[in-house]
């Protein structure tokens, strides 16, 4: 793609593809001074990649429902990744499809993810996280990232996919190392990225197709058993097409909510008086949710691509551009949200985007938010009390906001 550089307005020293801008924490002060100044950015990466940023709410959502003019097509990752120009997921993937395959796609995943389903999700997670807090109790603490946050999508998955326990286990570990395939904490960081990506995402495929094989001989009422019997456009779906909406499902569910409970349990922490009164007040647990996803915004941006010239603020977006939607930076927007630098579980209304909007808005907000408001919910319930014992650890990632290390001791 050739991209002219005239007239694309430029902020010194900012990079968004600058993963220790995130790692360090000065990512809130440079989408503060964007939205100030250059609203809709022109992002030339020290990676090579160019791209517009979209960093407004009123911005952000405009790109999320104009279905006409932005397309999902190239992948929700800007480059240096397998979903880019030549992503072998377009078009094949929920999250990678636009109209009028998207619909049709989505009418056979939605079933899996309904609120009946996320009600066996939640009984499922009480159970995991349950027990992952009573070991908490009797060891006295824990590393809550990786001791009982991931609880949260293996509960998941065990419901949506009819897996096991070691099996979901598994699949998180292996959708953790492709997330984190800039961190050396999950993998050599030596080499070329795609290549490694590639690698990982080949892991992934081959864990389902083992899934896919089983559910052939026994199919069952889970969302393998759904891909592999219906039909969308008048065919079934190829085997690789099943690979990649399972792999959409499992990254799109593994990460995200179990880093937002972990950002959300920091959050909790880092403001004690908040936190005593969501002890004190269980009734909360609803508002604060809301605010954890709004503070986390774990999903910090997607990745569109222009289908059409567009002008926006003075600034013309030309056919064939990438464009990324920062949730985080509309979430933090100062004429959306009042003192949105304040973290508050009781604030009302909270319109946040971090599930997205428009046709791709997250299908499994409904099972992120039972996960998130069971677990919350069990923690007043047990009575126990964290505080943080030792030093957090962030993904080194611009596109996922997690955390790696989050060693917490029980107060009470
Ligand atoms: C806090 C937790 C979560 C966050 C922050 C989150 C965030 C998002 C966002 C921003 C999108 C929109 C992508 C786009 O517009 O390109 C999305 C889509 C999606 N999410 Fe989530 N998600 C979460 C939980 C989940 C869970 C639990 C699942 C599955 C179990 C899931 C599965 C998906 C899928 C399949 C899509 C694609 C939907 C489509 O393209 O129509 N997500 N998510």
């Amino acid at each position: 793609m050739s991209v002219r550089t005239e007239n694309k307005p430029q902020t010194a020293g900012i990079d968004l593809t600058d993963v220790d801008l995130f790692v360090r924490g000065d990512h809130t002060a440079a989408f503060a001074t964007l939205r100030a100044e250059q609203p809709i950015y022109w992002n030339e990466g020290a990676d090579g990649s160019r791209f517009w940023a979209l960093t407004t709410y009123d911005d952000v959502l405009w790109a999320y429902r104009d279905h006409e003019t932005f397309s999902s097509g190239r992948g929700a990752i800007v480059g240096g990744s397998l979903h880019s120009e030549d992503d072998t997921s377009a078009g094949r993937m929920l999250v990678t499809t636009d109209l009028p395959r998207h619909r049709m796609l989505k009418q056979v995943i939605h079933p899996s993810m309904s609120a009946t389903i996320a009600k066996r999700v939640a009984a499922q997670v009480a159970e995991l996280v349950g027990r992952a807090l009573e070991r908490t109790r009797a060891d006295g603490g824990c590393d809550f990232s990786t001791d009982i946050a991931p609880e949260l999508p293996a509960g998941a998955l065990m419901v949506i996919m009819g897996v096991d326990h070691e099996q979901a286990q598994h699949l998180i570990g292996l959708t953790r190392r492709m997330v984190g395939y800039r961190d050396e904490i999950f993998v050599d960081t030596g080499g070329d990225a795609r290549l490694r990506l590639a690698w990982l995402q080949a892991e992934v495929f081959e864990f389902f197709a083992d899934i896919v094989a089983e559910r052939r001989r026994n199919p069952g009422d889970d969302l393998v058993s759904a891909l592999l019997t219906s039909e969308v456009n008048g065919r079934r779906l190829t085997e690789e097409e099943i690979f990649f909406n399972c792999m959409n499902v499992a990254v799109g569910g593994n990460e995200t909510s179990s880093y937002t409970a972990c950002t959300g349990l920091l959050a909790l922490m880092d403001h004690p008086e908040q936190y005593r009164r969501l002890r004190e007040t269980p009734e909360l647990t609803g508002t604060a949710v809301e605010e954890m996803l709004r503070w986390s915004s774990t999903n910090a941006y997607v990745q569109r691509v222009a289908k059409r010239d567009v002008v926006r603020g003075g600034v013309e977006i030309k056919a064939g551009e990438s464009v990324t939607l920062w949730n985080y930076s509309a979430n933090r927007d100062e004429t959306k949200f009042q003192d949105p630098h304040l973290f508050d579980i009781t604030r009302t209304p909270n319109r946040h985007l971090t599930y997205g909007s428009g046709l791709h808005r997250c299908i499994g907000a409904p099972i992120a938010q039972a996960e998130l408001s069971l677990l919350f919910d069990r923690m007043t319930e047990s009575g126990l009390t964290f505080r943080l014992a030792g030093e957090v650890r962030r993904l080194r990632s611009n596109f996922l906001l997690g955390i790696t290390r989050l060693p917490v001791e029980v107060v009470s």
